[in-house]
């Protein structure tokens, strides 16, 4: 078959080579040649069809030509602001391994359940390999249709066939159009090929997920190359060592961002986590000194999370800092403040502070529940029971305000906590718990120490 004509292009300048070189000759850039069809543009230019509708005065546009239509597993709708829109083009980005393929082959066996024809493309994993996993995860169903295939031709003469609701492409990296020299998930055949696909969605009103691996080391042509090319992106991220896997919306063209959807990986596949807090809080211990619960909010979502800290007496002139998930630099900061402000020095202990369960808490709300759990360790007291603590700490030791207190409060007073410890002028508090203000840390460490929170418990 004769190969059609391709050409480099410049992502810089925009200009044209032949070959492939190292240098762009417009401009001179290094490493911005890309190849690309020479053909479609030339036809592109030559006939002038629609591809959407006549333009129309604002007020006349339909507002409800995009209705998502449920996937069927609860925590991707939340994040999708529904489900998925037909014609839409969904990114899925996330590390080899995370579970993305399960969490996939779930939606597309939960869509097929509700009576939509799915077509799922293995790119990487044999069509026996995911038969088998669909097997175990209990996702097998007859409208679930299942092809492997790494030629993009092939699948998209499969898409006209197979006509369905949904696709499903694991991955966009392992998928190639072979008119193009460029190898497999090279920044030139992940372009083509989503562009591809999303001109096929559009056209067939098709939904179309692509899975795209990130890598540390940058050896695939990551999905930020094709962010601007798709409707959603979606990121799903995790610890290793811990089942937690949190999805959110970075970009959605259909529904709002940064919303939080939460899975467990198990036995039975990935798990729809509804009650996050109490998961969270459901192995912590009572009374114990360095564990502090802070409110804290995640996208839309409040989550109440353990910060626990240990400090302990350190041979070391340079005593350690040890932080996991929480953020180093806010642990030095709060650390100073302490010092300086509150007259609580850690200088010759090492410390080391972690947000429990596998999340990372990076938000300055939970400043004050740091400087708290790492109060309390040093001081051997804990806290009284059923207190949360939150509010941002400044250099000069004052507590501020942080956004969205009502939620946090009204989830913190959910989970049967009494009494929340914020900065004043807050708002007002839910039934059930009460608020004291303390306007500076050195007043906040006070209420701890046989103050408004009352004297201390000991382990209960
Ligand atoms: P996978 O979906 O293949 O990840 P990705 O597509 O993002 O590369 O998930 C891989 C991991 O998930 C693998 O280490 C095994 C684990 N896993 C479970 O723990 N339970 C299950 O039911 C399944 C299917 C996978
Ligand atoms: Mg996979």
């Amino acid at each position: 078959m004769a190969r059609t004509k391709t050409l480099f292009r410049c992502s810089e300048c925009g200009g044209e080579s032949p070959r492939w070189l190292g240098r762009c000759p417009g401009c001179d850039a290094w490493n911005t040649l890309v190849e690309e069809l020479a053909e479609p543009a030339a036809r592109a230019r030559a006939t002038v069809s629609r591809t959407g509708t006549a333009p129309l005065p604002i007020d006349q546009v339909p507002a409800d030509e995009w209705v998502a239509t449920p996937t069927g597993i609860a925590e991707l709708d939340r994040v999708l602001g529904g489900g998925l829109v037909p014609g839409s083009v969904t990114l899925l980005g996330g590390e080899p391994g995370i579970g993305k393929s399960t969490l996939l082959l779930q939606a597309a066996a939960a869509r097929a359940a509700a009576g939509d024809r799915v077509l799922y493309v293995s790119a990487e994993e044999s069509r026996q390999q995911v038969r088998l996993r669909a097997g175990r995860l209990g996702t097998l169903h007859p409208d679930l249709w299942l092809v492997a295939e790494t030629s993009l031709p092939v699948v998209l003469a499969d898409l006209a066939t197979t006509e369905p609701a949904l696709v499903v492409v694991d991955s966009v990296q392992a998928l190639a159009d072979p008119q193009l020299s460029s190898a497999p998930g090279s920044v030139a055949q992940v372009r083509h090929v989503a562009a591809q696909l999303v001109a096929e969605a559009k056209q067939r009103g098709v939904a179309v997920v692509l899975v795209g691996h990130v890598t540390k080391d940058g050896s695939l042509a990551g999905p930020r190359v094709l962010e601007h090319v798709v409707d959603t992106v979606c990121t799903f991220e995790g610890e290793r060592h811990h089942a937690l896997r949190l999805l959110r919306a970075v970009k959605h063209r259909f529904g709002p961002t940064h919303e939080l959807g939460l899975f467990q990986m198990s036995d039975q596949g990935l798990l729809g986590v509804p009650d996050p807090s109490g998961l969270f809080l459901s192995d912590r211990r009572r009374g114990v000194p360095g564990s502090v619960v802070v409110p804290t909010l995640d996208g839309h979502r409040p989550l109440l999370v353990e910060i626990q800290a240990l400090v302990t007496g350190s041979d070391l002139g340079n005593p350690r800092r040890s932080a996991q998930g929480v953020d180093g630099g806010r642990l030095n900061m709060v650390l100073a403040v302490l010092e300086e402000r509150a007259g609580i020095s850690v200088a010759r202990s090492d410390v080391y502070a972690l947000a429990a369960g596998g999340l990372r808490v990076t938000e300055p709300g939970a400043d004050l529940a740091l400087a708290l759990a790492v109060v309390t360790a040093a001081t051997d007291t804990p806290l009284a029971d059923g207190v949360v603590v939150c509010a941002e700490l400044g250099l000069g030791g004052e507590l501020r305000q942080v956004s969205r207190l009502d939620r946090r409060l009204a989830e913190a007073a959910r989970l049967g906590f009494a009494t929340a410890l914020v900065a004043p002028d807050g708002p007002e508090a839910p039934s059930g718990l009460r608020t004291v203000p303390a306007a500076t840390l050195a007043e906040a460490v006070r209420h701890c120490h046989g103050g408004a929170l009352g004297r201390p418990l000991r382990a209960v």
